[in-house]
């Protein structure tokens, strides 16, 4: 085994819930993914990122965790996590997990002991428990507001409040707390010691808070986001992973400032971080330019995941740029454009150096399901925002897996516990499977050649017109056209194109090719 497998490896987002339900009962679960690691085998990923796998309410679809070592009942049993991932390194794959630590469950016993304990007490100094303010103290002790929606402290019976910056059902631990650090650095040891290869850190710049609880102001430092204390946490980690060896520690953090990021993968901190503005950026050859080329180092290169609008539908719109704080689905949708957009966007992401994350779904050019029932979505972000804000719940409708109509080989019992879209029946791994103009047979061949081809080792810029990008690599040059008219093809033998070429020898709009 190499060294720093990571670096260039194809990372697979695995939603449990919506990936495959063995247990008929309409919510995804270990063994469904055990069926079908050989079609990630297959599809040619070097690893699986599974997002929470822990016993949980489901308040915020598993990133509420009461029990951080163990598994949800719903998705299986610890014994079977260990199969799991004893037969994923049978077949070559990784497995990274998604650990939580800027907040908990409401319903973990650290929590409930805290609810139980007086103002004052040990168990509630690992949470920020306040007083309030105000005459009778029903005031909450700031103003800060919660990232999901409405104010982030909540009053308990005794009349002290306590902090969420997420829904009131995740209470934020207090890493100021030695406790707290020695509990997480003893979390990491036994997922480490259970054969996990890495660690993805959720919430990772928000973890610690200034004491004095602040008020945010203008112009000065932000009291609970990318603190400078919370670093120290991050060196503590990585002599941990260093320990084991070939361990990856990534970071889940949105900042728009690169260089502030660029401070988290300091040489003895985490290994890498998603690269969000990868994401953000709008279809828009010279914006994406400067993107690619102010990149974290390590790169990852990130389309899609379970937060954020599908890419084909994000493509598919007038603007073509997301923002998480501002999800908008009154827009109109072409699903045509936006799903050859996102083809070419697989190519351009997957020639560029470093790591790819592929969120389950992307190589079946799944869209945002932008019509869920009201009565049937999930998410706290809707529900907090009063509908305002969409939420996420369009992004983690069940994959389909086969047949014509749903739940599409999901499950074959229970009722997916997100609709699926009757027209998911052209999207289905056995639809797509074997025709060579498919969203999966063109994620299969451009993982293949990559794997073949390219490895971690520079980019360069070539020239190339207005509206288009042409990246060479050692082995291979990508070029991809977001103008609007067609340019001439790029010499040399094509490897692959994400959709059909001028007759003249011409790259259509909207379309890219690899070539040798
Ligand atoms: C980021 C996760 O990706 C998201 O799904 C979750 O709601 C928040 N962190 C809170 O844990």
């Amino acid at each position: 085994m190499h060294d720093e497998w990571w670096r260039g490896a194809a990372i697979y987002e695995l939603y449990v819930q919506s990936f495959a339900d063995a247990s008929k009962d309409g919510i995804g679960d270990l063994a469904g993914v055990r069926q079908r690691l050989p079609y990630l085998a297959d599809l040619g990923v070097d690893a699986i990122w599974f997002t929470p796998w822990y016993p949980s309410p489901m308040a915020d679809a598993g990133y509420d965790v009461a029990d951080f070592r163990d598994i949800a009942p719903r998705f299986g049993t610890l014994a079977e996590a260990d199969t799991l991932i004893e037969e994923a390194h049978q077949l070559n794959i990784k497995i990274i997990i998604d650990i939580v630590p800027n907040h908990c469950s409401d319903q973990h016993v650290w929590f409930q002991a805290a609810l139980a304990a007086a103002p004052g007490s040990a168990e509630r100094a690992r949470f920020w428990f306040r007083p309030g303010k105000g005459p009778d103290g029903n005031e909450p002790p700031n103003h800060w507001q919660s990232i999901f929606g409405g104010p982030a402290w909540r009053q308990v019976p005794d009349g002290e409040w306590y902090l969420h910056l997420f829904a009131p059902e995740q209470p934020d631990f207090n890493w100021a707390n030695p406790e707290v650090r020695r509990e997480f650095e003893d979390i990491l040891r036994f997922w480490f010691d259970r054969g996990v290869d890495g660690i993805r850190i959720d919430s990772a710049a928000l973890l610690t808070k200034d004491p004095e609880l602040p008020e945010i102001t203008e112009g000065a430092p932000d009291p609970h986001s990318d603190r400078d204390d919370v670093h120290e946490i991050y060196r503590g980690w990585r002599k941990i992973a260093d320990e084991y060896g070939n361990k990856v520690l990534i970071g889940e953090i949105w900042l728009p400032d690169a260089a502030r990021l660029a401070r988290y993968t300091r040489p003895d901190e985490l290994h890498t971080v998603f690269n969000f503005p990868y994401l953000n950026c709008p279809w828009d050859a010279a914006a994406l330019k400067k993107v690619i080329d102010d990149a974290p180092t390590p790169a990852t290169w990130v389309l899609s995941n379970h937060d954020v609008d599908r890419h084909v539908s994000r493509y598919g719109r007038a603007d073509t740029s997301f923002d998480l704080q501002a999800r908008d689905h009154s827009q109109p949708v072409d699903l045509v454009l936006g799903t050859r957009r996102a083809r070419a966007a697989a190519l351009l992401t997957m020639a560029l150096p470093d790591a790819v994350y592929i969120y389950q779904g992307d190589e079946l050019g799944l869209w945002e399901v932008e019509d869920i029932p009201d009565e049937l979505r999930q998410d706290p972000i809707w529900k907090r925002t009063g509908g305002k804000d969409p939420g996420r719940d369009g992004c983690r409708v069940p994959l389909p897996w086969s047949g014509v109509e749903p739940p599409f080989g999901f499950t074959d019992g229970g009722r997916p516990w997100l609709p699926q879209p009757k027209e998911w029946r052209d999207l289905t791994v056995e639809h797509e499977s074997g025709d060579p103009e498919s969203m999966l047979e063109l994620y299969r061949a451009a993982l293949r050649i990559r794997r073949e081809l390219l490895g971690t080792g520079p980019m360069t810029w070539l020239p190339s017109p207005d509206g288009v990008l042409a990246v060479a690599r050692e082995h291979l040059r990508c070029v991809v056209n977001l103008s609007a008219a067609p340019v001439e093809l790029p010499d040399g033998t094509i490897l692959l194109a994400s959709g059909p070429l001028g007759a003249d020898a011409t790259l259509p709009p909207d379309t890219a090719v690899w070539v040798h």
